[in-house]
Formats: C-alpha cells, structure tokens, sequence
C-alpha cells in the first residue's frame, strides 16, 4: 500500500516510558485540599460514617486532629473545614461565635500544623435553623435570602474565623457583594494577609445531596436557586468571575468540577488569578458508590477525574479525594 504521509500518534504511546515523558498534566499532592466535617460534641471520640459518602466522617475535634495528623503525615498540604454547630438559630449565632466549633478547630489545627494551610468554608447554612445561607425575612416560604443584612454576618463569621488564625476564607453563600463586605472587614480588623478564595462560579446543583447530609444543611424549605448559579448560564460564570475578582478576590473557584469543566477552561483562560475547582459530594459518592459495586476501578477512576479537572485548568481541587491520592504516591 503507498499512502502519504500521515500524522502517527502511536509512535509516543509505545512504552510506559515514552508515555512518561511526554505527559502534559500531572497531579501533584499540593495541588490537593482536603475537605473535613467538624462536630460541636463533647464524645471526644465521636466519629461517624457519612452514610451518602463512603469513606468520609463527621469528626470530634479531638478526631480531625488525628485525622489530620496521619494526611499530613502523607503530604497533605491544605485543607478546609466545615462546621456542624452543637445549636441552629435563625440567626446562625453560631457561625461568628469565636468559640464556635471552626474558630476551635483552626485553633486546634494550626496550633499542631503550623505549616498546614487552614482554609474554612464561609457560611451561613450549617448554622441557620432554616438551613439557608443568610437571613429570611420572616414567614418566608421561598427561600429568598435578604442579601445585604447577610453581608454584616458573612464579614462577621469571616473575620472570626481570621481571628482564629485561618489561612485563608472562602465564602460560599453566594450573596452578591460579600467578597467586598468580608474585604473591606478583615482590613479593618488587621487581617490585611488573608486571602480570600471566592466560590464565585458556584451552580444550583443537584450534585450537593450527600454534602448537605453530611454537613445537615438542607434548606427546610424552598430551595438555593434563588441565590446559585443556574446550571444552564456560562456568561452569568464569567460575570461572577469578574465582579469576584474586582471586589477583591484573591481565588477563583468554580464548582462542582467535572459537569463544568467548560467553565474550569473559560475562567482560566479570561482571568489570571489562581482558579480552584471543587469535586463536590455528589461527584465523590457517584465513584464511590460504582466502584463498591465492582463497576468502575476507583483508583483509576479518581486518578483520571482529578488529572481531568487539572487539564482543564484547575490549579487547585478540593476533592474528598485528597487523602486516597496521598495515600497511593508512597506506592
Ligand atoms: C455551603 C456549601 C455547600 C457545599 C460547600 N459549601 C452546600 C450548598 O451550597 O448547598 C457543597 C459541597 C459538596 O457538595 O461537596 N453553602
């Protein structure tokens, strides 16, 4: 046969070697946070199966602390908390209590792992009674937060968390205007050197069902669509991407990750701030559900979903996953 010339791929797929050395993505442990559920208790021992995310706990402090200790141990660089508040209100008094459960764990964590980057997830919604991410105007019955009384709390919560010696804030309410809000009041307190990365691109998901088992934050009633993202709108991302960063976001995250890698790839490329992408729950418990039924092979299936949301343009993924990963490189 006399073809003419054509391009031959295979010729650098021939040997795992060869393969090696011309990979364009590779995970490395740093670029990994850790996502942990802390619980106001007093069993010190208290340590419970999320049942929707196999593998995953909600943790006494004395617990995270162990938890974390065996990560760190394995490389783990990075991780955010979330909180699971001893009472709800409708105030979320909780969330801003500098003796509540995340101000103590970030105590606890960067008292033992001064070098550990401690990031908390700036909320309202483990800590309302209603389950919403700021306030409700009373005998609401769609959910539909007030915006800006929601600001003085997020700035209240952010900054309490700051006092404890939080790395970094991360606000994921989705209130217009709180990256500027918590700004504007971590400078005032001092806090001029903690960063904040935005959950700026953060959709309505359905794919939040197992978080909100684990972290007890369903709404009681109505739903978040009236402050998230809806999951059909790709310029409103940018939009968010862009008010974000002019209010004074040091991060962008885009979340979930993997049904939105379209985004990962546009808010790389139009912004030049570090971008985060978020495995949330349901992405997490979807692999883990296939592979305890012998569908899927897990190691390979979260290695190429993580080495996916890289490519795409993630320099940083928080993924349940980050402890599995750490665990393998040894190997
Ligand atoms: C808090 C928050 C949520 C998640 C992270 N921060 C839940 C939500 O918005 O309903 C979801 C994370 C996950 O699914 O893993 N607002």
């Amino acid at each position: 046969m006399d073809l003419p010339a054509f391009y031959r791929g295979r010729r650098l797929r021939r040997s795992a070697a060869m393969r090696d050395i011309v990979r364009e993505t590779i995970v490395r442990p740093e670029d990994l946070m850790m996502l942990y559920f802390v619980v106001e208790t007093d069993d010190v021992t208290f340590r419970k199966p999320i049942d929707s995310m196999p593998g995953q706990f909600q943790l006494s402090l004395d617990e995270l602390e162990k938890q974390v200790a065996a990560a760190v141990a394995n490389g783990l660089r990075s991780c955010m908390l979330f909180g699971i508040p001893a009472t709800k209100d409708p105030v979320a008094s909780a969330a801003y209590d500098d003796n509540g459960i995340v101000q103590k764990a970030v105590r606890r964590l960067k008292d033992r792992f001064p070098e550990l980057v401690v990031v908390t997830d700036v909320c309202l919604c483990e800590y309302t009674s209603h389950g919403h991410c700021g306030l409700l105007t009373q005998g609401d019955t769609k959910g539909l937060v007030q915006n800006d009384a929601t600001l003085d709390l997020l700035a209240k919560t952010a900054v309490s968390h700051a006092r404890a010696g939080a790395d970094m804030v991360a606000p994921s309410d989705m209130m217009d205007g709180r990256v500027l809000a918590i700004r504007t009041a971590l400078d005032e307190a001092g806090f001029i050197d903690v960063p904040i990365m935005s959950y700026a691109v953060k959709f309505a998901s359905s794919f939040y069902g197992p978080f909100r088992d684990a972290a007890e934050s369903a709404p009681s009633h109505g739903d978040r669509r009236t402050y998230q993202m809806d999951p059909a709108n790709a310029r409103e991302a940018m939009r968010e991407a862009a008010a974000d960063i002019e209010e004074g976001a040091d991060i962008i995250m885009v979340k979930p990750a993997m049904p939105y890698l379209d985004l990962v790839r546009a808010v790389r490329d139009s912004f030049d701030v570090p971008v985060a992408a978020y495995q949330v729950s349901g992405e997490y418990s979807m692999i883990k559900a296939a592979a305890i039924n012998g569908w899927i092979d897990e190691k390979a299936v979260m290695l190429e979903s993580l080495t996916a949301i890289k490519r795409a343009g993630a320099e940083l993924i928080m993924t349940y996953f980050a402890e599995d990963f750490l665990k393998l490189q040894g190997k």
